[in-house]
């Protein structure tokens, strides 16, 4: 089991290191490290008010960090805007407001595109291919599809811009287990296409069980680190966060 403070990871395409920093004048995020390599899917699980959220904003640019760093295949990408970090690869799916509701799926997706100048009727084409409800729907607006569908939306639109790391927060919150389950099917697609995947979940048992790389937040900092599996098999981490 892997201790804090966690070491650089050489490997990681992605890394938020030693993270330290809020929203105002107490800091929520304490020398927090949270990474992911090349086409693996990496999972921040922990309570409610942890700061994961936090975490992935911060590692998205929409956090001013007044310590730590973060690293896109090895550049110090720390002091880009949001909408720089798109341009170079990054696709970011937030906690909440992830769709635009009165709008359609199609629009969303093209929302999606929003800094291609090339064409993008290919990858909207795949997305259809990964979820074929979408190109039934597409004329819908999206806010009258389900939850599981809706979450379908927002991770379409974060990939439209084909990006190289794809960023989830609680993809599966509010469905049900069998939508959480195909969602996590269709995610493990991604990754497989060589999309590395960093994704906080609530749904902590089910996500570890498809992480390459764990990470457990407690206030703040890294509590545990190590394997999806490791984590899951770890007994300390079942009791307190796994429910036993
Ligand atoms: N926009 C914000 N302004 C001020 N405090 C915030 C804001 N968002 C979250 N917080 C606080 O930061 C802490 C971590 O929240 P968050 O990152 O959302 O946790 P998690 O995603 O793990 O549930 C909480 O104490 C929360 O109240
Ligand atoms: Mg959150």
């Amino acid at each position: 089991m892997s201790e804090h403070p966690v070491l650089p990871d050489p490997e990681a395409v992605l890394i938020g290191e030693a993270m330290t920093g809020g929203y105002g004048a107490a800091d929520i995020l304490h020398s927090c490290t949270i990474a992911v390599d090349k086409g693996q899917i990496a999972v921040i699980v922990g309570p409610n008010g942890a700061g994961k959220s936090t975490a992935m904003k911060a590692v998205f640019g929409m956090l001013n960090l007044r310590k730590g760093q973060v690293r896109l295949n090895g550049e110090d990408i720390t002091a880009l805007s949001p909408q720089d970090r798109v341009a170079r690869g990054m696709g970011f799916v937030p906690q909440v407001r992830n769709i635009f509701p009165s709008m359609t799926v199609e629009e969303n997706l093209e929302m999606g595109a929003f800094i291609r100048t090339d064409d993008y009727r290919e990858t909207m084409a795949q997305i259809y291919d990964l979820f074929p409800i979408l190109k039934d729907k597409r004329r819908q607006a999206a806010g009258e599809l389900s939850g599981g569908q809706r979450q379908q939306v927002a991770v379409g639109r974060a990939l439209m811009t084909k990006p190289s790391v794809l960023m989830l927060d609680e993809p599966t919150a509010g469905v049900s287990p069998i939508v959480m389950d195909e969602l996590f099917d269709r995610i493990i697609e991604i990754a497989r296409t060589g999309i590395s995947i960093l994704m906080v979940e609530q749904n902590a048992r089910q996500a570890l069980e498809i992480a390459d790389k764990g990470y457990v937040l407690v206030q703040g900092a890294n509590r545990y680190t190590d394997t999806g599996q490791a984590l899951l098999a770890d007994p300390e981490v079942r009791r307190s966060f796994l429910g036993g």
